[in-house]
């Protein structure tokens, strides 16, 4: 058998040992208070970007609008997907997910922006989902191999975000 892996012994008493820590053992690769601090900052910056485009959502007019709009509709619910997941991955790893509306601004990484005009909306949604992807590569950098499960439900957020930029960019190109 591979001489790096914990015998099967140890493994099974320290999974019942420690059974209170549900999902986290001993082979948690760092340290899981970090981890869940980080899911923290990410759920906040979720948060603001829900109900920025909500915002935006709600207060988007002129001729042109409606298929805009209704991205920024769609975007929005993803948006709570995404908080949800991460509330939920928060749970798993014995954090509480912070929701106190008084401290989520200063939590986020993204900025709540509101704007009279669909362009600029665009524009600010657009760097949001920018602040976003380069804050979630760093977390998933800095997880590395320590936790695959974290880093999964990060990437696959990621990768959407990813998704939400490019469709910003393509309502600012030139039509035609
Ligand atoms: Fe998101
Ligand atoms: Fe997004």
């Amino acid at each position: 058998m591979t001489d790096f892996l914990t015998d099967v012994d140890t493994l099974r008493d320290r999974a019942r040992r420690n059974m209170m820590s549900g999902p986290v053992t001993a082979s948690y690769g760092t340290d899981v208070d970090r981890v869940v601090e980080l899911l923290n900052t990410a759920l906040a910056t979720e948060t603001v970007c829900v109900l920025r485009y909500r915002q935006h959502y709600f207060t988007a007019k002129g001729l042109d609008s409606e298929p805009v709009a209704s991205e920024f509709l769609a975007h929005s619910n993803e948006e709570q997907e995404h908080a949800d997941r991460l509330s939920n991955r928060i749970v798993q790893l014995g954090g509480s997910p912070l929701l106190d509306p008084s401290q989520l601004t200063g939590r986020a990484h993204s900025e709540y922006r509101t704007a009279d005009d669909l362009k600029q909306m665009i524009r600010e949604n657009l760097v949001a989902e920018r602040v976003a992807i380069a804050s979630y590569t760093e977390m998933i950098n800095w997880i590395g191999a320590a936790d695959p499960t974290t880093r999964r439900v990060l990437e696959s957020i990621l990768a959407k975000e990813e998704e939400h930029a490019d469709e910003m960019l393509t309502f600012l190109e030139p039509q035609g």
